[in-house]
């Protein structure tokens, strides 16, 4: 059959006409529990923490835009960190993990503040060729990556290093936020899960928080599927049907957010305020060949250091109108983000500092508006440094 393109899929994945009414839209099943005929006797619905139309339609939408030619599961949840959460429930005590150093800061905290109090310790690396076999210990259950990673938008490669996973028995993690499936499929690389924070580009208009968990690995679903039900941090019925209608428009908000992104790059290349512009699509990043590679396009992240450090940083984001300063990304507006004081405050300092995030570093999430009026706006909030 002919492959269908990325617009025709997001349209059809999303909707589902109702089995009742013939609606074209997945209704919102906004209920807590289903009527059974007699004990034990329903129609394969007991209770919406373990069962909600409304949320199935969700997983299996975003499973298919993750995985279109090889059967995969999703289970959805109240938001990345619980989709994140949900999956190191996987390990057992004394299991250890090794996470890419440039990570959210969020799952960092996850790693570090929680898990080890359960007995899972993390080991950092930058993933580089060697580095991987120096972390493992006997205990290695887990590798955890981001690519691009936030906010540093570095590129690791997906098929190598779930090669090297593999061949020493370890489960594959890729965070899929920064790409969304649109431009990026971890599974078509080796990666056994992905996970979203649908708060992003997916559900792409700043308004719900929600998270997904993909694999297309019979046993590891099921694994989820259990903790989704026993841990309990599922979304509501009316963030499902958000998620839903945004989908709908994933590619087509993707396509935009990357050609504003590409357009911004290209124009800020040589720009006398800036000491740093990381950009996966440039040909001088050092992952670019990686991402050519497994990604479709490059994404509507940038991250620039600015001259002047934190102050400088503080007031290119007060004379921006168009990029509110705001936490988050992926939304159909512009924002700026300075993980220095905001996403990844939580890490230490010292890790901070070596792997790159400085004072002077901001984090721009392009949005869909006008090319021309996001670029004025840009060049007016440099100028104000
Ligand atoms: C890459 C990445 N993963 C996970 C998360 C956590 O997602 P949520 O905020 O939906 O819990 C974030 C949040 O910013 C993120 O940027």
């Amino acid at each position: 059959m002919k492959k269908i393109g990325d617009s025709t899929r997001s349209v059809h994945v999303s909707a589902e006409p109702d089995k009742y009414t013939g609606s074209v839209q997945m209704p919102i099943y906004q209920t807590s529990t289903y009527v059974q005929e007699d004990f034990a006797i329903h129609k394969g619905y007991e209770y919406a923490r373990t069962h909600n139309p409304t949320r199935a339609l969700v997983e299996a939408a975003i499973a298919e835009l993750e995985s279109p030619d090889v059967p995969a599961y999703g289970t959805a949840f109240a938001s990345g960190m619980a989709a994140i959460t949900t999956i190191t429930q996987m390990l057992e005590s004394g299991s250890h993990i090794i996470a890419a150093s440039d990570l959210y800061g969020g799952t960092a905290r996850l790693f570090d503040q929680i898990l080890s109090k359960f007995g899972i310790e993390t080991t950092y690396s930058n993933l580089n060729e060697g580095e991987l076999e120096k972390c493992a210990t006997e205990k290695t259950k887990m590798l955890w990556l981001e690519s691009p990673t936030n906010p540093l938008l570095e590129i690791h490669d997906i098929e190598k290093l779930s090669n090297i996973a593999h061949k020493n028995g370890w489960i594959v993690v890729v965070d899929n936020t920064f790409a969304s499936p649109i431009l990026q499929r971890p599974l078509e690389h080796g990666a056994d899960i992905v996970v979203h924070s649908t708060t992003k580009y997916i559900a792409g208009h700043s308004d719900l928080i929600g998270g997904c968990v993909i694999t297309r690995n019979r046993e590891i679903d099921e694994q989820l599927k259990f903790l989704q039900n026993a841990l309990g941090a599922v979304p509501s019925p009316m963030d499902c049907f958000l998620t839903l209608r945004s989908i709908r428009t994933l590619a087509i908000r993707v396509e935009r957010h990357c050609d504003n992104a590409e357009k911004l790059v290209k124009k800020l290349s040589q720009h006398p305020k800036i000491t740093r512009l990381l950009y996966p699509g440039l040909k001088t990043h050092n992952g670019h060949d990686i991402a050519k590679k497994q990604m479709q396009r490059y994404g509507g992240m940038i991250s620039i250091e600015v001259i002047g450090g934190e102050q400088g940083a503080r007031k290119f984001a007060s004379a921006s109108k168009l990029f509110a300063t705001a936490e988050s990304l992926g939304g159909v507006e512009s924002l700026i983000n300075h993980p220095w004081s905001m996403t990844h405050a939580a890490i230490p300092k010292k890790r901070r500092e070596s792997i790159g995030i400085t004072p002077g570093l901001v984090r721009l999430s392009v949005g869909i508006e006008d090319f021309e009026d996001l670029w004025d706006d840009i060049v007016n909030a440099l100028e104000c440094i």
